[in-house]
């Protein structure tokens, strides 16, 4: 609060100071060369998919298990999205799959670190090293994890990132994109400002009025304001990231011996960054399915939540795109059973308890079927 009001007692509440401050303080914090700040995560996807020159005729391969948000930003651009399948464990997107929708129109790939935990990034690049593809990584879920030793934010050619309040550092709504390559950050950052090759607080330093607009851009800029309340909140995110992973480990001994409640895989090699937790609701064993878990949970007041409906089957991909069910049955079949429980660093190890004492007490209160 201290940080914001701050800025709003300065000459600059947006094309400010904190703008570059806090792009700075980002790429380092994940070792990127480059870092371009943007309205929210939606912004950082379509400036990607611009910078990229993805155009109509382009085929974009897009996990299927994410946030409608991964796939608009390629029809924005007048792409076409292709949704591939997600592994059994990780609901991570599957490299084969991938592999098996390239086109000659393919032109990029999208791969989300879905829940928090990267994806299979060595297979994904060499997938497009091969086929000359560019790679996007959809990082919001991920902040702070890494893959190999390497963190979330260099994984790919861009990476995106969200700073809506649900995720792990929070700037009101706010986006950002990081990449190593320096004319890529140029032309998102000419897009972010309207296509306008100078910003406000540029002119006013050159003292000059003059300016070109050169391409067709958006108004997504992410204000001092903004900036200001990301910088304070950059700062906490080891520990806020450290206490997610400490809830998951509280989670995963507890349903290490519940029956029918089973968390997604972890990987070797990674570490998770917990946007979500997610687990598999097994029916069979647990006498109640998914829905009736949801309902009865939310019934008594514990927030659990359910990503995604796998984009392909929204109706706007089906009418526009001619996606139908059967396309990508993994995903499909883990959207009937996966259930995200409550974590968030202020959650507590009894808050952790009472949501699996809830969990436990619903599936025995249930007669076998
Ligand atoms: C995977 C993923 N991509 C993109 C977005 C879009 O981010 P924003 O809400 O900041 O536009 C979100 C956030 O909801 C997300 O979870």
């Amino acid at each position: 609060m201290a940080a914001v009001l701050e800025v709003l007692r300065s000459d600059w509440l947006t094309t400010g100071p904190r703008v570059s401050e806090f792009e700075e303080a980002f790429a380092v914090s994940v070792g990127a060369k480059e870092a371009i700040a943007v309205s929210n995560g939606t912004a950082a996807l379509h400036a990607s998919v611009y910078a990229l020159g993805i155009e109509p005729g382009d085929e974009v391969i897009i996990t299927t298990m994410t946030f409608a948000a991964s796939a608009n930003c390629v029809v924005y651009q007048g792409g076409t999205p292709i949704f591939a399948d997600v592994d059994h464990d990780t609901l991570l997107i599957d490299p084969e799959s991938v592999e098996a929708k390239i086109t000659e129109r393919t032109k990029a790939i999208i791969a989300v670190d879905y829940a928090g935990q990267p994806c299979d990034w060595n297979s994904l690049k060499s997938i497009a090293n091969h086929h000359g593809l560019s790679l996007i990584d959809d990082a919001c879920h991920a902040l702070g994890g890494n893959y190999k030793n390497r963190s979330v934010g260099t994984l790919a050619d861009l990476n995106t990132f969200s700073f809506h309040p649900v995720k792990h550092i929070t700037s009101g709504e706010g986006g950002l994109v990081t990449t190593d390559d320096p004319g890529l950050a140029r032309k998102m950052r000419i897009f972010r400002n309207h296509g306008i090759t100078t910003d406000h607080r540029e002119r006013n330093e050159q003292g000059s009025w003059f300016y070109e607009m050169v391409d067709l851009g958006f108004n997504y800029r992410l204000t001092d304001i903004q900036c200001a309340l990301g910088l304070s909140q950059l700062k906490k995110l080891n520990g806020w990231v450290k206490r997610r992973q400490q809830i998951a480990k509280l989670y995963n001994t507890e349903f290490s011996e519940t029956l029918g409640i089973t968390p997604l895989g972890l990987k070797k090699g990674v570490s998770h960054a917990y946007h979500l937790y997610v687990v598999r609701v097994d029916s069979n064993v647990l006498g109640i399915d998914r829905s009736e878990l949801f309902n009865a949970l939310r019934a008594e007041g514990i927030g659990v939540n359910v990503h995604y409906v796998p984009v392909h089957l929204h109706p706007y991909y089906k009418n526009n795109f001619a996606t139908e069910a059967g396309q990508c049955l993994v995903a499909e079949k883990a959207y009937q059973e996966i259930l995200s429980l409550p974590i968030f660093p202020m959650m507590s190890d009894e808050d952790v308890q009472s949501v699996v004492k809830s969990i436990k007490r619903i599936s025995s209160q249930v007669l076998p079927r």
